[in-house]
């Protein structure tokens, strides 16, 4: 299977560490089929797949439909399960049955799934950080956007800048704070989805300063959308959280070059045509696809010379596969070889088409953006997905899980030694 590859990049596959395939329960948006083979034609070799799909992946037995689905996959893929108040006693089975970390809902977004309180979050770090697998956290605080929203529809904004006003970043930055404080004191690891917003970092920085086992992504349209693009994107630009002001979005973009943000993710979140499209910004569903655009989007601003290609593979390969224990690769365990690679071509010009992306729910504000820079073969385990720019439909089913190979460093101590929790275990000594 011989490709030429002159003049052509050969990097490491991109793993994309927030990715909601929908699948089961909302196969209208999107499948496990549909949403890998946007992975595959995007140049991403493995997914992490969210759990607030019907049943949300908080038991074993929603976890076991879940991969039935998944056996559909072009690409590998690690599975969240569900960190819920009601579902303390499942996670550890959860672990025993195969998913690759955790999510836990801090705010109320797609799926209406109850965020939990601060109590049940704390229990569910302390059980998971025995086992050393990562929690992931959408950061939103949702009592203050709950009352925020309410005296918004009440004074009948329905405007799309309404939901930016409903969301202010103290929302994220009470959340991120919450959850880096719990962190510590049980020793969990986690990671922080969708940092949106410059106030945010201030508590990623001090975390990570104590020794947090802490990560962080942002996601392409944070980087490359700022508030100005309400007014022509209307209701599409809906996301949790939203797309805020420039000033956010230049220390978003300093934050990505000084390390404090470690990933690029997708947070691919698609919906129908008809449910992106609406007048009301209150009844649209929040998100939109993104797994297949990040690559083009982003090797366009390496092109231009605001992202080094070495940062962008660290973003976007290395730093997920640090953060969720495939680093460094086991070939062995999986069928096939260890090669996910991608070969770019960083010459080829492109436009971004919702047309042509296989996704299901293919609205995405990106719409009509130049790109250059494109992925052209996408191999996963050494077996081509995508070969000259056309998916490779044999290749369907060929995707693991990849918790199959998956070794998490081994927990750290309960407490950070400076903790007061740490200190007051040592006087009682
Ligand atoms: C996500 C979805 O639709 O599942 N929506 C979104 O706006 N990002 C959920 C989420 O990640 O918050
Ligand atoms: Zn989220
Ligand atoms: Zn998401």
């Amino acid at each position: 299977e011989v490709v030429d590859a002159r003049g052509k990049y050969i990097l490491p596959g991109a793993i994309d560490a927030h990715v909601h395939f929908r699948d089961p329960g909302y196969t209208h948006k999107e499948t496990w089929e549909t949403g890998t083979a946007s992975a595959a034609m995007g140049g991403v070799t493995t997914v992490f797949e969210m759990p607030n799909t019907n049943p949300p992946t908080g038991t074993v037995e929603a976890l076991n439909l879940k991969l039935k689905s998944a056996e559909q996959a072009y690409v590998d893929f690690g599975i969240y399960g569900l960190l819920g108040e009601d579902n303390l006693t499942e996670l550890e089975a959860l672990i025993e049955g195969g998913v690759a970390g955790f999510k836990c809902f801090m705010g109320n977004t797609f799926g209406n799934l109850p965020s939990p309180p601060t109590g049940a979050i704390l229990e569910g770090f302390e059980i998971v950080a025995k086992h050393g697998y990562r929690i992931a956290l959408h950061a939103e605080n949702a009592s203050i956007m709950a009352r925020r929203s309410k005296k918004l529809r009440e004074a009948g904004r329905c405007d799309p800048l309404a939901h930016l006003d409903a969301r202010p970043p103290v929302v994220a930055t009470e959340a991120v704070s919450r959850a880096a404080i719990l962190a510590e004191w049980t020793g969990a690891r986690i990671h922080i989805l969708h940092v949106s917003s410059g106030d945010e970092l201030r508590p990623l920085r001090e975390a990570k300063a104590r020794g947090v086992d802490i990560t962080a992504e942002t996601c392409p349209h944070y980087l490359l959308l700022d508030e100005r693009a309400y007014t022509e994107k209307k209701s599409l630009i809906r996301v949790n959280p939203p797309v805020r002001e420039k000033t956010h979005q230049d220390q978003l973009w300093r934050a990505v070059q000084d390390g404090t943000i470690d990933m690029i993710a997708t947070d691919h979140a698609p919906h129908s045509h008809e449910e992106k499209h609406r007048d009301d910004i209150w009844t649209t569903d929040c998100g939109f696809t993104g797994v297949q655009t990040q690559m083009p989007l982003m090797l366009t601003q390496v092109g231009a010379g605001r992202l080094s290609l070495t940062d962008y593979v660290r973003m976007t390969s290395l730093a997920p596969a640090k953060a969720f224990g495939l680093y460094p690769r086991k070939g062995a365990l999986l069928p096939g070889s260890d090669a996910d690679l991608v070969i770019i071509d960083m010459e080829r010009e492109t436009q971004v088409d919702s047309s042509k992306l296989k996704s299901k729910g293919s609205s995405t504000p990106f719409h009509g953006h130049a790109a250059k820079g494109a992925p052209v073969h996408t191999l996963v385990r050494g077996r081509f997905v995508m070969r000259d720019g056309a998916l490779v439909t044999e290749a369907k089913g060929h995707g693991c899980n990849v918790r199959r190979i998956q070794q998490m460093p081994t927990p750290k101590p309960r407490n950070v030694e400076t903790t007061t929790a740490a200190i007051v275990r040592k006087n009682r000594k």
